[in-house]
C-alpha cells in the first residue's frame, strides 16, 4: 500500500546519507523566512525539524510557501540536497540538508495563533493550559510526552520480567485511606448515595494478594482533593506494586530495578542498592524525613554543649526540654547583614522565635549572640556547626520537631538559592523504620503516618497499647533528591493486629466495619503476608527531565486551583442532571 502516511519519511531523521533521495515530508510549518528571492520553510514533525527550500522557478509553489503562515499543516515533495560549507547550520540535528521543494500542499489552514509553538519565550502559565494542544507542539512538551511513554513502558517491561501481572482496579468506589479529602461521585440510581474516587488501588491490590495474584501492578490514576504544589496534581499517575510472602527488601529491590530502567531512560546510570536511612536520622541530621543527599550542610545538635551556655536563648530552650541545633553554610561569612536579617525573618515565617546567626570573617565573629556568647564561645558553637573561617553557621533553639523544620528548610532553600547543589548529580535513598503513628496535637489522637494497614515492627507490636508513638512502622519511601517518589509497607495480615492498630488509632469496630469491612472480611480467609509500594510516576518523569513542576510532565494537567482551562472543569451542571441525581446546590455564606 502506498499511501502518503506509508512513504512519508520523518522530518527529524534526515541527513547526509539521505541525499539525493526523493521524499515526502507530512508536518506543521514551524517557521518561514523569506531571503533573497528563495523562501525557506522550516518543516516539523514529531521526529523533529527540517529545511525546505523554495526557489522562485519552482513558479506557484514558491509564491504558496511565502504565504504560509506558522503551524500551516504541509505535505512537501522534494529531494534532500546536503547544504553548502557555509549554510550547514550546527545547531539543527538534520542541519547538513535541507530538501528542495518540488511539490507543495495545504492541509490544513491555522488561524492567527494564541500561542507560538516556536516562539522564543515561554507564554504565560495560564495561556499554556488554555491552549494546550499548542503548547504540547512545543519542543520540550513533545519531549516530556516522549520520555514519559518511554519511561512507563521501560517500567511495565521491568514488571512484566520480574513476574508482576497488570490488573486494573475500580476507580467508581468507596473512600480509600490516605487521608487526603475525596472526589465524590454521585450515583444516580441510588440518590442520596455516592462513589469516591480511589485516592490509591491500596485496598484492591491487598485483595488481590488475598485472591493470589502474588505480583500486581499497575499504572493507576489516583485522585485526591487537596491543595496543590509543584509536585501535587489532584489527579496523578501511580506505579503501584503489590507483591506476596515479601519483605521490605523484596519490595525495595525491585523498586530499584524499575526505577534503574525508568533512569536509563534519561540515560542515567544509577547505583543500586539505594542508601538506607533511618527516619529517625533523616530527621535529625537533614530536619525532613524525604532527605536531599546530593549536599552536606547537616544538622549539627549542640544540645549538650550549650546546655549551660551564657546565652539564654540556649540555655533556656535546653531547660524547657528543647533543643538547640544548627547548620553550617559555605561561604556564608561573605553575607551582608541584610542577608541574615531575611533569614531571620524567614526562619521566624517557619515557626521559629528566632534565628541566631554566626558570620565568621578573618576580622572575627559577627552574631547577635556574641555580647552574650564572646568571641571564643561564638567560634566554638559555629565550629559545633560544622563552620569555619569564611563560613556561617546558622542556629534555632526550642521544641524539637520545630527546630527540625525550620532548620530542615533553611537548608535546602539555601543550597538551592547559594548553588551548593551540585550540577548533574543525583542521590536516591531509601528512609525507613518510620514510626507508626503520628499523634495530632489538633485533634488529640493518633493518626497512621503511612496508612492504616501498614504493619507494625512485630517487636514493636506490644508497645501499641502502653506507648504508641514508639512503635516502628514496616514502611519506606524512596526519596531522589529531596523529593519523595515512592513509598510503601509490609502490611498487616492478621485481623487480630489490623483491630489492635484501629483500636490505636481511636477507629471503633463498628467504624473500622462500616469503612473498611471488605477488607477484614478478606483478612479472614487465608491473607498471604503482603507487601508493596506506590512511585509517583509524574514526580520521577519530572526530576528524570529537569522540570521544576510535575505539570511539565503530564498532557493535560490542572492549575493549582484545581481547574482545568482548556476544558474549563470543573463547570456548572443543568439543574436537570442534578435533579436526575437527587442533588441540590446549597451556597454557601463567604
Ligand atoms: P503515597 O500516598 O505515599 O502512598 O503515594 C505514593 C506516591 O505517589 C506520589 N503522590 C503524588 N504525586 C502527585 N500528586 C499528588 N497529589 C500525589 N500524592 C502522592 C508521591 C508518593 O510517594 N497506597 C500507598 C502506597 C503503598 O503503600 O503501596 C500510597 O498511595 O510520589
Amino acid at each position: 500500500m502506498d499511501t502518503d502516511l506509508a512513504r512519508r519519511v520523518p522530518c527529524g531523521d534526515l541527513d547526509l546519507p539521505d541525499a539525493g533521495r526523493r521524499v515526502l515530508l507530512l508536518g506543521w510549518v514551524h517557521r518561514r523566512r523569506d531571503f533573497g528571492g528563495l523562501v525557506f520553510l522550516q518543516v516539523r514533525d514529531r521526529s523533529g525539524i527540517v529545511q525546505v527550500v523554495f526557489h522562485p522557478e519552482a513558479g506557484e509553489i514558491h509564491a504558496l510557501a511565502s504565504s504560509l503562515r506558522p503551524e500551516t499543516v504541509v505535505r512537501v515533495e522534494g529531494e534532500v540536497i546536503p547544504r553548502s560549507g557555509e549554510t550547514v547550520n550546527p545547531e539543527m540535528k538534520t542541519g547538513k540538508v535541507e530538501v528542495r521543494a518540488e511539490s507543495l500542499e495545504v492541509l490544513a489552514e491555522t488561524d492567527e495563533l494564541p500561542l507560538q509553538p516556536a516562539g522564543a519565550q515561554l507564554p504565560h502559565e495560564e495561556t499554556r493550559l488554555r491552549w494546550r494542544f499548542l503548547d504540547l507542539r512545543r519542543e520540550p512538551m513533545q519531549e516530556a510526552l516522549r520520555v514519559r511513554h518511554e519511561v512507563t513502558r521501560a517500567i511495565r517491561e521491568t514488571l512484566h520480567a520480574e513476574g508482576f501481572w497488570e490488573v486494573e482496579t475500580p476507580i467508581l468506589t468507596r473512600s480509600t485511606p490516605e487521608g487526603a479529602r475525596d472526589y465524590l461521585v454521585p450515583s444516580r440510581v441510588q440518590p442520596g448515595r455516592f462513589y469516591a474516587l480511589p485516592q490509591s488501588p491500596q485496598l484492591f491490590k491487598q485483595l488481590l494478594m488475598v485472591s493470589g495474584v502474588e505480583r500486581y501492578y499497575q499504572v493507576a490514576r489516583c485522585f485526591r482533593d487537596e491543595d496543590l504544589r509543584a509536585d501535587r496534581q489532584p489527579e496523578f499517575t501511580q506505579v503501584d506494586l503489590e507483591m506476596s510472602f515479601a519483605a521490605p527488601e523484596d519490595v525495595q529491590a525491585v523498586t530499584e530495578k524499575v526505577i534503574a530502567a525508568a533512569a536509563a531512560v534519561a540515560g542515567w546510570e544509577i547505583e543500586a542498592p539505594f542508601p538506607r536511612i533511618s527516619w529517625r536520622e533523616a530527621m535529625d541530621r537533614y530536619g525532613v524525613d524525604r532527605p536531599d543527599l546530593r549536599y552536606g550542610m547537616e544538622i549539627a545538635d549542640l544540645t549538650p554543649e550549650v546546655a549551660e551556655s551564657p546565652f539564654v536563648v540556649f540555655r533556656g530552650a535546653v531547660e524547657k526540654g528543647g533543643v538547640v541545633r544548627g547548620i553550617a553554610v559555605p561561604g556564608g561569612g561573605a553575607w551582608s547583614r541584610k542577608r541574615f536579617d531575611g533569614l531571620t525573618a524567614r526562619a521566624k515565617e517557619l515557626g521559629a522565635g528566632g534565628l541566631v546567626w554566626f558570620r565568621w570573617t578573618a576580622e572575627g565573629m559577627k552574631s547577635p549572640a556574641l555580647k552574650a556568647l564572646g568571641e571564643e564561645e561564638a567560634r566554638r558553637v559555629a565550629s559545633l556547626c560544622g563552620a569555619g573561617e569564611g563560613d556561617a553557621a546558622l542556629v534555632v533553639a526550642g521544641d524539637l520537631s520545630m527546630v527540625r523544620r525550620v532548620l530542615g528548610e533553611l537548608r535546602v532553600e539555601i543550597a538551592r538559592e547559594e548553588g551548593l547543589v551540585p550540577e548533574g548529580r543525583h542521590a536516591f535513598c531509601w528512609v525507613v523504620d518510620f514510626p507508626l503513628l503520628e499523634w495530632d496535637e489538633e485533634e488529640g489522637r493518633w493518626f497512621a503516618c503511612h496508612h492504616p494497614f501498614t504493619s507494625p515492627e512485630p517487636a514493636d507490636l506490644d508497645l501499641l497499647e502502653t506507648d504508641p508513638g514508639k512503635v516502628r512502622a514496616r514502611a519506606y519511601d524512596v526519596v531522589l533528591d529531596g523529593v519523595e517518589i515512592g513509598g510503601g509497607s509490609i502490611r498487616i495480615h492478621r485481623p487480630d493486629v489490623q483491630q489492635r492498630v484501629f483500636r490505636a488509632l481511636g477507629i471503633d469496630e463498628e467504624e473500622a466495619r462500616e469503612r473498611f469491612g471488605f477488607l477484614l472480611d478478606a483478612l479472614r480467609f487465608g491473607a498471604p503476608p503482603h507487601g508493596g509500594l506506590a512511585l509517583g510516576l509524574d514526580r520521577l518523569v519530572a526530576l528524570l527531565l529537569g522540570r521544576e513542576s510535575i505539570r511539565d510532565v503530564i498532557a493535560f494537567p490542572k492549575t493549582t486551583s484545581a481547574s482545568c482551562p482548556l476544558t474549563e472543569a470543573p463547570s456548572p451542571v443543568d439543574p436537570a442532571q442534578l435533579a436526575e441525581l437527587g442533588l441540590a446546590i446549597v451556597r454557601r455564606e463567604e
